[in-house]
């Protein structure tokens, strides 16, 4: 086994793999990136496209201990990407997948494309995506649909992009001091392991939310009150069942981990989050990420909160706006309404013990306690709600 240590989707990551190991199995394997497919697994098919270093390579063709030092980037470190955001429209758009095997690969290296040649015609589409195949849709509408985007883009003169240093060798080779193939293969890696928090996704100010929802509860306490509440950080968080702080929080920053129960998983996400809040509004913003190391899942959040006196100033409305994003294995969980549903159970949870807290109970009476908040008895209670929902619809009875 060698070690190896890369940045994978803007998370340092750091392993011991085998040399022969190529850089699409530990994306998988290792890793749960399975957005990255595997066809033909020597060189044809390019649905294992991702991008190292900025450039797309193939990786069924790159071995991950070649890569040390190197920015790997997979589909779903592209989530936010504006061009792939474009291209996905277009793809939609235009009919250009039907069972999606190849379309990570396709639009990884469209991306590419689209970023580089800001002139390509059909013909020069062509061209650049024939390393990529498809064995079920047909080409006219992927190359129709990555045309609209380069259109697009055009009418709005955006320059095109340099490719990233363009040096000849294997994928991941430009990084000063990083070895040979040959070398590592021999055994002189000299990766340097990263620390438990250098593997946390770093924080971005820029970053945009792949869902949002809203909601909203009321307590029964005037808003002042309330207001001072929220700004001790370590009180908020115990309301919160399953959160604890690993560190003494400032006024304006916090350590923390929350632990969730799936069924048979048991996640516990460790993180940090910048905390703003506004004296004059009664309102406060949240941004926060954090990772659970055994999933291999990584989430970025976003809180807005506001409080609004309610009840002729007796009691307070409070109104939060949610927005995440969720990668890794967990991420599956994230694609419904299922993390809503959740969230509104905690939400409810928090709002109780919220309640109880401003009222004097101590944190060992609040109502809502326990290890960690468990979704597998959430979702079961969240299944029977939408049973009964559905019978009501069809029926009219509960
Ligand atoms: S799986 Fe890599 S090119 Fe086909
Ligand atoms: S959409 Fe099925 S292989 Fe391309």
């Amino acid at each position: 086994m060698k070690p190896v240590s890369f940045t994978i989707n803007g998370m340092a990551v750091s392993a011991e793999v085998e040399p022969r190991t190529h850089l699409a199995d530990f994306l998988r394997e290792e890793r749960d990136l399975t957005g990255t497919h595997l066809g033909c697994e020597h060189g044809v098919c390019g649905a294992c496209t991702i991008l190292v270093d900025g450039a797309p390579v193939r990786s069924c063709l790159t071995y991950a201990v070649a890569c040390s030092g190197a920015e790997v980037t997979t589909i779903e470190g592209l989530d936010n990407d504006e061009v792939t955001a474009e291209l996905r429209e277009a793809f939609k758009r235009e009919h250009a997948l039907q069972c999606g095997y190849c379309t990570p690969g396709m639009l990884i290296s469209a991306r590419d494309l689209v970023l580089r040649a800001p002139d390509a015609d059909e013909r020069a589409i062509r061209v650049a995506m024939s390393g990529n195949l498809c064995r079920c849709t047909g080409y006219v509408g992927i190359i129709r649909a990555i045309k609209s985007v380069i259109s697009a883009r055009r009418a709005r003169a955006i320059a095109p992009v340099a490719m990233n240093g363009g040096a000849l060798g294997p994928a991941g080779s430009r990084h000063s001091g990083s070895e040979t193939v040959s070398e590592l293969m021999a055994g002189r890696a000299t990766a340097t392991p990263v620390s438990a928090k250098a593997q946390r996704p770093a924080m971005d100010r820029d970053w945009r939310p792949q869902v949002s929802f809203e909601q909203s509860f009321v307590v029964h306490y005037p808003r002042q009150q309330v207001w001072d509440f929220f700004g001790q950080v370590r009180d908020v968080a115990a309301c919160l069942p399953g959160a604890s702080l690993v560190e003494e929080p400032t006024d304006n920053h916090a350590e923390g981990k929350i632990r969730v129960k799936i069924g048979p998983i048991t996640a516990e996400f460790r993180g940090e989050a910048d905390i703003e809040r506004d004296e004059k509004t009664y309102s406060g913003k949240i941004i926060g990420a954090g990772s659970d190391v055994r999933s291999s899942s990584s989430t970025r959040g976003m809180i807005n909160y506001s409080l609004r006196p309610t009840d002729g100033g007796r009691a307070t409305e409070v109104a939060i706006t949610v927005g995440y994003t969720l990668t890794g294995m967990l991420a599956q969980f994230g694609r419904s309404g299922i993390v809503q549903d959740v969230a509104s159970r905690l939400t409810a949870a928090f709002a109780q013990n919220l309640e109880a807290r401003l009222g004097g109970k101590a944190l060992e009476d609040l109502p809502v306690s326990g290890e960690g908040l468990n979704a597998g008895s959430l979702l079961f209670a969240l299944i029977r709600d939408r049973f009964k929902a559905l019978l009501k619809r069809l029926f009219g009875t509960r």
